[in-house]
């Protein structure tokens, strides 16, 4: 049994060169989302369900715990000394942690602090996904937009946090593979169950909210009758399994394969998914894990980003299953 500390400190004896910083960013993260869960658990007895009031940036309305969980998580990070800054869903600029200590920290960190809002009152999963660069603007000084807005092939990590049954905490490094440690309630701490997660090639399950089947491209209809195929008059070729939760969505396809889909829509040319802190984060894991990810053009990891909030379609998953995809020509 080893939890998440021991498992990042380990690490740097394979790296001689390493400061351990990123392992310290890590433990702040892992403690923010375990304030989360806490949060999460006891949402519905603690007056922490339903809409806060405002609207953020992307137009949709706050819930109280989309709040909590951000503040939660910047705080965590301003204090952790090993961040020089944030992009967070839920705020419309860059968070600069402009402080003697922060100032000298290599990392900035982009966040979803909470996923799948809709699933808050129903107790249904839930999560935060973080994307982790080395800032480009000179150490001791102030972080800039420039640090932010770098193609997802510059993370140096990612990861997420999935409050379903357990709380699980999934994180990959560029240098090293992808982990998953489950929370351990009794001592609060995290410890590994998930070691070298790899995607399965192929998968049984399909993720896509049908409301949308109408005012996606005709291909992608195409793609989704093909998934929904029967060539014995009984099963489909899939099952549709669609959580209202990139994370939890995403999380089973690690595990068991599949593809996750979140097109571009008549209404939205852009989809709903943000470049940053939920595309690029879950490419980033999804390829280390032996998948792929596009945006039906190009990878997703190759956009070049404009601003800290785009969106971006997305086409996520399983290689076999995603080269079906691009062989049909279907994206
Ligand atoms: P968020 O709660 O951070 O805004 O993200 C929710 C995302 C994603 O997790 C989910 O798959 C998708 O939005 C659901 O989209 P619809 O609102 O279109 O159902
Ligand atoms: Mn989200
Ligand atoms: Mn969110």
């Amino acid at each position: 049994m080893i939890t998440l500390d021991e498992f990042t400190i380990q690490q740097l004896r394979n790296y001689p060169q390493a400061t351990g910083e990123l392992s310290g960013l890590l433990r702040g993260i892992g403690l923010a989302a375990k304030m989360v869960s806490k949060q999460v658990n006891m949402a519905a007895i603690a007056d922490i369900i339903g809409e806060q009031g405002e609207t953020n940036v992307q137009g949709e309305a706050v819930q109280k715990l989309d709040a909590l969980a951000n503040q939660t998580f910047i705080k965590v990070l301003r204090n952790s000394i090993y961040c020089a800054g944030v992009v967070s869903e839920e705020n419309d600029d860059i968070i600069v942690f402009d402080d003697a200590k922060n100032n000298h920290s290599k990392y900035v960190v982009l966040m979803d602090p909470l996923d799948g809002s809709g699933n808050i009152d129903a107790s249904m999963p839930i999560g935060t996904i973080f994307s982790v660069y080395r800032r480009v603007s000179p150490l001791g000084s102030p972080c800039t937009m420039e640090d932010f807005l770098q193609k997802g092939d510059n993370q140096f990590a990612a990861g997420y946090v999935l409050y379903g049954s357990s709380t699980i905490f999934v994180y990959g490094t560029k240098r090293h593979s992808v982990n998953g440690f489950t929370l351990d309630n009794s001592l609060g701490e995290f410890y590994l169950s998930h070691p070298k997660m790899t995607i399965p090639a192929a998968g049984k399950t399909f993720s896509f909210d049908y409301k949308y089947y109408h005012c996606v491209d005709e291909p992608v209809r195409k793609f989704l009758d093909a998934c929904n195929y029967s060539d014995n008059g009984k099963d489909g070729r899939f099952s549709c399994r669609n959580a209202g939760c990139m994370v939890a969505d995403m999380h089973r396809i690690f595990l068991h394969g599949g593809i996750f889909l979140y097109p571009a829509r008549k209404d939205k040319p852009y989809g709903k998914l943000r470049l940053m802190y939920e595309c690029n984060p879950m490419a980033f894991l999804t390829e280390l894990c032996g998948g792929n990810a596009t945006d039906g053009m190009q990878r997703i990891m190759d956009i070049a980003p404009d601003h800290i909030h785009e969106r971006s379609p997305v086409f996520i998953g399983s290689k076999k299953i995603m080269e079906e995809l691009t062989l049909q020509h279907l994206i």
